[in-house]
């Protein structure tokens, strides 16, 4: 799927990033394919992306990445012949160094070339053109006041309008605008939400046995101790909640896609955690990260919906967009909404007009639809030629929504394979990495597997990668 140019690196991005500011854009991305050649990690006769599309994943000019091109062909390192591109010349790879994967020369070492690391979308595939576009249309229609200091601690209402059609249609929220909070994407939601709930004297929360350390460390940032539920095939076991003490306030889930085992949270498993909410005074924090992508059936349905009143919707454009808009919202309760807003302040601080215009614009004008559906298709491909290239290896599980996949590997292996992989130069993350410290569950070895990561253009050679890796 990836076509014929798909061999090549999401390593040389990184290089160029940490050479660029020093050296030049165009002498950064020279030497840095000149090192691949050399050093034989673009093998002889690779095809190398168009201009054009290199350009694109980089978010360079292309004229940038064809005098690069050209100059390495007047050296020799690269061939361009009319109708097969241009390539590897066949001279180019003279050694590698001892152990196959140190550069023949060049600076320190840069991260690993590939990474199957969790937590990111393709960033490639941010959708340029239809944000620029819609930026256009909402700079332009944007009235006067926009551009002052918000008077809504809310954040524009716009947004709020546009969240709010969309996420009862899409993800089955109640959400009324009047309710809905912006911010600066989950981590910020949750840090907000940490300082409401040791306000309201809560001092533990629930949270999954397996989780993100950085949103546990959150909570405990607030002040907060966090207690941790064990997490099944089902999902959390929230039925365990009432066990866990009066102590704890708040349950913290992502019902739709547990992150990272990729469970589903079963019905009963919503119900047990509503009634728990119910008869406590409790609070359910839903974080549905990547809700919008489910490939064999209807995405599931936000937990909100179960009960409003209980549960904080929290969203966030960081897959479905890109982490570095640092876009995120909040659906809440209707007695949470005051405190909320007195800990993100009189005025909302953290998140540019413009860009919640831009949002609102994007979404309204069904290019947020349109985008999602794409990225859905290109993440279900990577996810079946993953499924494909494991299968009999090691089984794998998770992959019915979301940009990641669990692996389970024989026990005693999961810190070999993950040590293994990054002398191969694959970033890969064991579970053991998002465990809670305090959970007694027996342990699970298995390899979380962030198929979303790499560019298009680095997917093939990762998978390929990460296949050499496994046992
Ligand atoms: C489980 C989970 N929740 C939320 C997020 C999104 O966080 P943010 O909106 O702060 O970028 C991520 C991103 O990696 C995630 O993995």
């Amino acid at each position: 799927m990836t076509g014929s140019w798909a061999t090549f690196g999401a390593d040389l991005h990184v290089d160029l990033a940490a050479a660029a500011g020093v050296r030049g854009l165009r002498a950064a991305l020279t030497e840095a394919l000149r090192e691949a050649a050399r050093s034989g990690r673009l093998a002889p006769g690779t095809r190398l992306p168009s201009s054009r599309s290199f350009a694109a994943d980089l978010g360079i000019a292309r004229n940038t990445v064809a005098e690069a091109y050209a100059e390495l062909v007047a050296e020799g390192w690269l061939t361009a012949r009319q109708g097969s591109g241009t390539r590897v010349a066949e001279r180019a790879a003279v050694r590698r160094a001892a152990g196959g994967r140190q550069a023949v020369r060049g600076p320190a070492r840069r991260g690993p070339a590939y990474s199957l690391v969790p937590g990111s979308p393709d960033l490639g595939g941010f959708p340029r053109g239809a944000w620029l576009a819609a930026a256009r249309r909402a700079l332009t229609a944007a009235p006067n006041e926009a551009f002052g200091y918000a008077a809504d601690a809310r954040g524009r209402p716009e947004l709020r309008e546009a969240l709010a059609g969309y996420l009862a249609r899409a993800r089955g929220v109640y959400a009324d605008p009047d309710r809905i909070v912006l911010c600066a994407g989950f981590a910020h939601a949750l840090q907000l939400l940490g300082r409401v709930l040791r306000g309201r004297r809560v001092r533990e929360v629930a949270v999954e046995g397996y989780s993100l350390d950085v949103h546990r460390d959150l909570l405990a940032g607030a002040g907060l101790t966090t207690r941790p539920l064990w997490v099944d095939e089902a999902g959390a076991r929230t039925p365990d909640l009432a066990g866990l003490g009066p102590r704890v306030g708040a349950v913290l889930l992502t019902p739709a896609h547990q992150f990272p085992t990729g469970a589903a949270l079963t019905p009963a498993r919503r119900a047990a955690a509503v009634d728990w909410a119910r008869s406590t005074g409790g609070l359910i924090l839903e974080d549905d990260y990547d809700g919008e992508f489910r490939y064999d059936r209807q995405p599931v349905g936000a937990l909100q919906g179960l009960d409003p009143d209980r549960v904080v919707y929290l969203g966030t454009a960081s897959k479905s967009l890109a982490p570095g808009l640092r876009m995120g919202w909040m659906v809440l309760p209707p007695d949470l909404l005051e405190e909320v807003l007195a800990a993100k302040g009189a005025v909302d601080w953290t998140s540019s007009a413009l860009d919640q215009l831009t949002l609102a614009e994007f979404i309204t004008s069904g290019a947020y639809d349109r985008h999602v559906r794409g990225m859905r298709l290109r993440y279900r491909r990577r996810r079946d030629d993953l499924v494909a290239a494991v299968a009999g290896r090691v089984p794998v599980s998770g992959i019915a929504a979301g940009l990641h996949a669990v692996l389970d590997l024989p026990p005693g292996t999961e810190r070999s394979i993950v040590q293994a992989a990054a002398w191969q130069d694959l970033a890969l993350e064991g579970l053991a990495r998002f465990r809670h410290p305090d959970s007694q569950m027996p342990p699970r070895e298995a390899l979380v597997v962030g198929y979303g990561t790499p560019a298009t253009s680095a997917w093939a050679p990762t998978l390929a990668a990460l296949t050499a890796a496994l046992p």
